[in-house]
């Protein structure tokens, strides 16, 4: 198969390397691919045998796209977490290590787990929580920095049948207020502070702050705080709980709740094109069989390598890559809190060539700021145990690909360039190591039961090699089931813009030999970091701040971060311009949100482009921001035209 799509595209193609040992060859994908998309529930029945159930599943399938109703495995019964950990143990696998923990400052201790330490730990948890009047089905939000009992925390929610929502520690009190309101949820877990690159990160003020919030109508019955770094904090008598002190108390042994394959695992908040942040809902079977299945196949993972995802457990990679796919599968995992610039711009390789780690797992973004520090720090590494790297969260780019394969695999690692989304609970387009070439910026080939379809933007079907709308027309055990609370937002999210099928939101291009090139959104959420962000979020933001009448807020290419937040903002009559109301914008955006939203530009403006109607015309504002004037398109509609060269004028200028 090399020779042909060499001859065929050139350069453009990277041979899969040998590998000594792989759970899938080119033979098998596509044996497996077909019996996969032919007879589902055989492809599937067989694949859940991954999983250790309490009652086997008969029903496989049942699922419906209009109106939305999905089942997988539905009357099978099991516990995650019991497959996570105590099967492990059972099975005679309790001293293998199951997390190294790596803390942010390299000089400050590392942790060994294995996996029967992890089961005592997590059943500790699980009855600290229970003792807090945790039950099964309540809803238990999870604020917490990137240390094991993060991990914990989950895993331990999953054992006694809370459903948990995991907020990224970098979020706001108000963005954390927001989600913890969204879902009713009474119970938090948080620390006391975290670290990231040297900085503290105050959670439990946070969390205190959010409660505070005036709008916030929901009181919290228990909060539960890790001692992690000893930060000096606010301890409500009969709410808060320390962690350590409540443990004491409690015993490690907890049985595991038997959970229906569609009872609920977990919320993760995720942005979309409009309103709030959508509390996406993942159930159990399912999203079991769909992480462990992915994680074996896609990083071919062989008993006794070191795996390490270099996420958060705030986002879903961290859901699905840190946490459960690794563990379903007794793999020995690293579990970094830190950032890769901190201290120095080598220390993914030192943590690599610490542990000598075997899979390597990160986003574009990161692999962009590290390659423009150039290959010394990488070099300065030993990297030989590398066997397969990763990318997820956003495309990359053709030359990043390039040096994380030459430069960080030193020419011998396949790259997975993993495509999938919040929604789809794990990976969905990729090409498999052992089984395909690789091309640098392509995701590659669908996953097992994965059926892709490009449709135009009426919904016709596009064949062959083209360019459209992604959409994946059957179910897959690890697809989200709702929006907790809001079914109807659920189907008009995802199944109604093409009736019948799951729209992800990306455009892509299919070539010749059927591999997918992901082009990026097609709606308005933009893509910072590898981190999704509604635009409307943005807006709202920077519209509740008193000065501000009106804001439009479009994404632009940025070297680092593959899109930045442009923001065109108008103030209220009597405002002035000045650079201290822009910092007070900006500064008011991480409050509002959180960090990762803070604007690349923020573009002061007396007007935005209108059509008569009032619409605001986003192309023309994110051609401005490209700085790409050459194409704006007709602009005679606008209510009032001469405000494009007043908004190039201001872009030119910064
Ligand atoms: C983008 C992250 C290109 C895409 C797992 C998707 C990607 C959104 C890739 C989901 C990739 C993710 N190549 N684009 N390999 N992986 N994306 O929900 O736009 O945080 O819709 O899930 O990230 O982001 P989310």
């Amino acid at each position: 198969m090399a020779a042909d799509q060499s001859a065929k595209t050139g350069a453009d193609i990277v041979p899969a390397p040998p590998q000594a040992n792989t759970h899938c060859t080119a033979a098998d994908y596509d044996r497996l691919y077909a019996q996969s998309v032919s007879d589902p529930d055989a492809f599937w029945g067989t694949q859940a045998e991954r999983i250790d159930w309490m009652t086997p599943p008969t029903v496989i399938s049942n699922w419906d796209y209009d109106p939305v109703d999905i089942k997988w495995f539905e009357d099978g019964v099991l516990n995650i977490c019991h497959n996570a950990l105590d099967r492990h143990v059972a099975a005679g696998k309790g001293d293998v290590t199951a997390l190294i923990f790596e803390p942010d400052d390299p000089n400050s201790e590392a942790r060994k787990l294995t996996y029967a330490e992890l089961l005592s730990e997590v059943s500790k948890m699980a009855n600290c929580l229970k003792a807090m009047g945790v039950k099964k089905g309540d809803r238990v939000t999870i604020y917490m920095p990137m240390i094991p009992e993060g991990a914990m925390a989950m895993l331990a929610c999953a054992r006694i049948g809370a459903i948990h929502s995991v907020v990224f520690g970098g979020f706001s009190p108000e963005a954390l207020a927001g989600r913890i309101e969204d879902c009713g949820s009474r119970f938090v877990i948080t620390a006391d502070a975290g670290l990231r690159g040297g900085k503290t990160v105050p959670l439990k003020a946070n969390v205190d702050a959010a409660i505070d919030e005036p709008d916030h109508e929901t009181p919290l019955d228990g909060v539960l705080v890790v001692n992690h770094v000893g930060a000096d904090i606010a301890m409500v008598q009969g709410r808060d709980h320390w962690y350590h002190k409540l443990a004491a108390t409690v015993s490690n042994d907890c049985a595991c709740e038997p959970m229906a394959a569609e009872d609920p695992l977990f919320i993760l908040y995720t942005s979309g094109s409009t309103g709030k942040p959508k509390g996406v809902l993942h159930t159990t079977g399912g999203y079991a069989v769909w992480t462990a299945t992915t994680f074996h196949y896609v990083f071919d993972y062989q008993p006794g390598e070191v795996f390490w995802c270099s996420a958060d457990i705030g986002w879903v990679t961290g859901h699905s890559y840190i946490v459960y796919g690794p563990l379903l599968n007794g793999a020995t995992e690293v579990m970094f809190e830190g950032v890769p610039n901190y201290p120095d711009f080598s220390r993914f390789w030192q943590v690599i060539e610490k542990y000598q780690v075997n899979i390597f797992y990160t986003a574009p973004t990161a692999i962009r700021a590290l390659m423009r520090e150039g290959d010394e720090p990488v070099k300065a590494h030993d990297r030989s145990s590398l066997r397969l790297l990763g990318t997820v969260g956003e495309p990359i780019n053709p030359e990043a690909w390039r040096w994380y394969h030459q430069v960080v695999g030193e020419g011998r690692c396949p790259i997975v360039d993993t495509w999938w989304q919040t929604e789809t609970g794990g990976t969905m387009i990729t090409t498999l190591p052992a089984a395909h070439d690789m091309k640098p910026g392509s995701a590659g080939k669908p996953f097992f039961g994965i059926q892709p379809q490009l449709v135009d933007n009426e919904g016709g079907v596009l064949e062959g090699a083209t360019d459209g709308n992604l959409c994946i027309i059957a179910s897959w055990p690890g697809q989200a089931r709702s929006v907790y609370g809001d079914h109807e937002r659920f189907e008009q999210t995802y199944f109604s813009t093409y009736k019948g099928k799951y729209f992800t939101g990306d455009g892509c291009k299919r070539d010749e030999d059927g591999y997918y090139w992901i082009t990026g959104r097609v709606d308005d959420v933009i893509n910072v970091s590898g981190h999704r962000m509604g635009t409307a979020e943005v807006e709202s933001a920077l519209v509740s701040h008193a000065k501000v009448a009106e804001a439009a807020v479009v994404g632009y290419p940025h070297d680092i971060k593959g899109q930045g937040i442009y923001c065109y903002v108008t103030l209220n009559a009597g405002e002035e311009p000045s650079d201290e109301l822009v910092a007070e914008l900006r500064k008011h955006v991480r409050t509002e949100i959180g960090p990762i939203a803070t604007p690349d530009h923020l573009h002061l403006t007396p007007g935005l482009p209108k059509t008569r109607s009032g619409k605001i015309m986003r192309r023309i504002l994110r051609k401005i921001a490209e700085n790409d004037y050459g194409s704006l398109g007709d602009t005679s509609t606008l209510a009032d035209p001469s405000i494009v060269d007043s908004l190039i004028e201001g872009r030119l200028n910064r």
